[in-house]
């Protein structure tokens, strides 16, 4: 998978001439080590030129066009924000009568449990437009807490609340939001965002903020 970041818009591309699922994680065992897993994907760490990870992610109810993550990698593959994951590259893959499946390339991050008590109070305070000296005596679980339901009433209501947010955390409020209003369902916890440390500072980076359609009216049918 290639980067086309710049210039032309970057694409899923798709192909019927992949391995299924299940011998595509044990090929990326074989090669290396795992980041994480939750209900549809097994992420990898890739050392190749550079380190990325890679997600193999299966499809809620086998079509990607119900399906959360991939409507939002859509809706992302090509933005520059801060709080979305950099994406190198994506290919649907479609083995030959077996369910379908999305590779992903992508910047390895960091857990949550990986973060500094610090970290986090930069995070709430230059993301969230809170006052780092009222976060001082907090635990690290009450943060997180606070994180999590603020970004989620956040995304179910963009224009209450988020008057204080950076203008970037709150576009991508309203990229998930209006996923929200074609039948996603919000899938926000500490799972589902991670965090980017840079020279500058740690970032808010939000992963994986939706699961199913909803809607019979809103799956998308690829004739692939
Ligand atoms: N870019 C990444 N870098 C490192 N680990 C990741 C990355 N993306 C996901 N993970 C890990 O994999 C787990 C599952 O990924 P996620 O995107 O939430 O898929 P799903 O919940 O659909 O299975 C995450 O909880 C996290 O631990
Ligand atoms: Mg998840």
């Amino acid at each position: 998978m290639n980067s086309n970041k710049q210039g032309t818009k970057q694409m899923i591309q798709v192909t019927k001439r992949a391995a299924t699922y299940r011998n595509a994680c044990k090929r990326m065992h074989k090669q290396s080590i795992k980041l994480g897993s939750g209900a549809f994907a097994n992420v990898f760490l890739k050392q190749a030129d550079y380190p990325s990870a890679v997600k193999l992610a299966r499809f809620n109810e086998e079509c990607p066009g119900k399906d959360g993550y991939y409507n939002y990698l859509e809706a992302i593959i090509s933005s520059d924000n801060p709080h979305l994951p950099k994406v190198m590259g994506a290919v649907l893959c479609k083995p030959r009568e077996c369910n379908p499946y999305v590779k992903v390339e992508l910047e390895p991050l960091v857990s949550i449990d990986e973060l500094q008590l610090d970290e986090l109070v930069h995070v709430l305070s230059t993301s969230f437009g809170m006052n780092a000296d009222c976060l001082e005596y907090v635990t690290f679980d009450y943060l997180i807490d606070e994180l999590v339901t603020k970004f989620a009433r956040g995304c179910r209501d963009c224009y209450h609340d988020t008057y204080c947010w950076s203008a970037e955390l709150r576009d991508v409020a309203v990229i998930i939001n209006n996923l929200m209003h074609a039948g996603f369902t919000l899938d926000i916890h500490a799972g589902n965002i991670m965090f980017r440390r840079t020279p500058f500072g740690v970032q808010l980076v939000i992963t994986d903020p939706l699961s199913f359609c909803r809607s019979s009216n809103n799956g998308r049918t690829f004739t692939v």
